[in-house]
């Protein structure tokens, strides 16, 4: 099912950054699409939207599944001028522009980041960020958020731990509606953006407020080395992750697979 024509128009022409949104019953990828669209140089922001995805690609070379109908599947086509070095804030920035766009959505219920990016709904992940830098001066960055899945439409491949909106709320709460979701995440994402692109790290205090990771205790997996453990005591203005070892110094994570462990 598309998006209403007048919700299309209305993020196309109203306040929000986008400047054209298409919509696909079904593609690869809506990142690979967008990674075409950046290289041909379309303008920012620009929205590529698909109601089913055959390789919807995830971080760290994982795919991202989610069954017809029941999802956003979105990619956004920017071109930032922000100093390079404050270029891996953009997921952070982004999880939490969908943080704030959900969370009215989710009445009753725990809504967290993750860090860098996986949006936690009643502690289970309900939505990922893939970002993606195709060409010198542009970004795409891809998200995927279950809206509405039900047990029963989950298939066996879908990663443990996952969970839809639907499926966190309370029960007799009707399921959130993505098309509301969507505009809200636009308007949000649209501000945040902007403002992102004034004072780079001005976002950072909010984040961190909405960021799970920081307090516990963690598992990082980084690529080419053992992994860590320890206690998530920040999260820099570079957007790395600070991780205490006990007994040790901080040690800085700029990329890797956070675990967080429950502790007995
Ligand atoms: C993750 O692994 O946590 C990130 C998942 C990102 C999935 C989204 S779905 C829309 C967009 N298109 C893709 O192929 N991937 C992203």
């Amino acid at each position: 099912m598309s998006p209403p024509a007048g919700l299309v128009r209305s993020l196309v022409e109203g306040p929000s950054l986008v400047s054209a949104l298409e919509w696909h019953d079904e593609v690869t990828s809506t990142n690979m699409l967008a990674l075409d669209a950046a290289r041909r140089g379309v303008p920012e922001v620009y929205a590529i939207l698909a109601d089913r995805q055959t390789v919807g690609r995830g971080r760290r070379g994982r795919t991202w599944e989610a069954p017809r109908g029941t999802s956003l599947l979105l990619s956004l086509v920017v071109r930032p001028t922000v100093r390079p070095v404050d270029l891996p804030l953009l997921p952070l920035l982004t999880g939490l522009a969908l943080l704030e766009a959900v969370k009215p959505s989710c009445p009753g219920t725990e809504v967290g980041l993750k860090w860098p990016n996986d949006l936690l709904v009643a502690d289970r992940k309900a939505a990922g960020i893939l970002v993606e830098a195709p060409v010198q001066g542009a970004a795409v960055i891809g998200i995927g958020l279950n809206v509405d899945w039900r047990a029963a439409e989950r298939p066996e491949t879908l990663r443990e731990g996952s969970i839809s909106l639907a499926e966190a709320l309370p029960p007799g709460l009707p399921a959130p509606d993505r098309w509301r979701i969507l505009a809200a995440l636009l308007g949000v994402f649209s501000n945040r953006y902007q403002e992102w692109q004034r004072r780079p790290v001005a976002f950072l205090e909010g984040y961190r407020q909405r960021c799970t990771t920081l307090g516990q205790q963690v598992r990082i997996q980084r690529a080419g080395t053992e992994p860590l453990e320890g206690k998530a005591v920040g999260v820099g203005e570079d957007g790395a992750l600070e991780v205490r070892q006990d007994g040790s110094a901080v040690v800085r994570c700029a990329a890797g697979a956070v675990e967080h462990l429950r502790l007995a």
